[in-house]
């Protein structure tokens, strides 16, 4: 009787334990994915006071943020897709991949040569609408090792004013999907898991 509650005792003693364990190393190798924006984007052609729909250029600034604040990322090369909504596709850029420190951000200004658009019948059409996707892969740097790469699938659609320019300021690129959380056994359960995962 005693030896038998000893023993139950004991073990869930190490139960308790090693979810603690498991819950401290989910928390430490927990990882958010950067957050991914467009600062600013204009087209020329479709600026009403320019009067240059000859003009192909779409220009725009891509805003990266490390939302780690103890956590290098390394990011594959970025390739970016631009599409008119209902219409088609109008060109890449790939930005070179780089290596971000720990809660910074950067910027990168691209540009895309949209050749063989009518600007004229876009701007007719009233508002444009655009699309803006992102593709990379990402891997997290935690004190001493890297992460596995985790691919980083973002997008949004927008619209461009009259003077050739979004409304409002940083967009945000988003992937839909949700993060899904639980009950604490859940968790702890999900952490050894995790914990696996990220390490083998
Ligand atoms: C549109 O063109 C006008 C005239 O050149 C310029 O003043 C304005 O800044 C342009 N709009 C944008 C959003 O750059
Ligand atoms: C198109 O517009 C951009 C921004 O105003 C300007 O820098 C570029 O020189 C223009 N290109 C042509 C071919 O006019
Ligand atoms: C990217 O754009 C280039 C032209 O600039 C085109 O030849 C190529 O097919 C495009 N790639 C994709 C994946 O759309
Ligand atoms: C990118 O362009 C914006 C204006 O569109 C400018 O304020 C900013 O300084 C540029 N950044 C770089 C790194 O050139
Ligand atoms: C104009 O708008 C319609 C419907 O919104 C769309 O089907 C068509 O492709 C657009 N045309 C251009 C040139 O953007
Ligand atoms: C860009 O378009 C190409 C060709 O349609 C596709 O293979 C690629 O996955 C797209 N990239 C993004 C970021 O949507």
């Amino acid at each position: 009787m005693t030896e038998s509650g000893g023993c139950c005792r004991c073990c869930f003693s190490f139960i308790l334990t090693s979810g603690f364990a498991a819950l401290f190393l989910w928390l430490s190798l927990r990882t958010r994915k950067p957050k991914c924006s467009i600062e600013s984007f204009y087209i020329p052609a479709l600026n009403q006071s320019l009067n240059s729909p000859l003009n192909s250029t779409v220009s725009f600034d891509l805003r990266l943020k490390n939302q780690n604040k103890d956590k290098s990322v390394f990011y594959d090369s970025l390739n970016l897709n631009l599409t008119l909504v209902g219409g088609r596709p109008l060109g890449n850029v790939t930005v070179p991949g780089f290596h971000q420190g720990r809660g910074k951000k950067a910027f990168r200004n691209e540009t895309i040569e949209a050749r063989g658009v009518d600007w004229k019948a876009v701007s007719r059409n009233g508002s444009a609408i655009f699309r803006l996707d992102l593709a990379t892969a990402v891997r997290f740097k935690i004190l001493f090792w890297n992460t596995k790469r985790e691919n980083l699938r973002v997008g949004a659609e927008f619209k461009v004013n009259k003077q050739g320019a979004t409304e409002y300021p940083g967009i945000t690129l988003s992937s839909g999907a949700a993060v899904p959380d639980g009950s604490p056994v859940t968790v702890i359960w999900s952490s050894w898991v995790f914990v696996l995962w990220k390490l083998f």
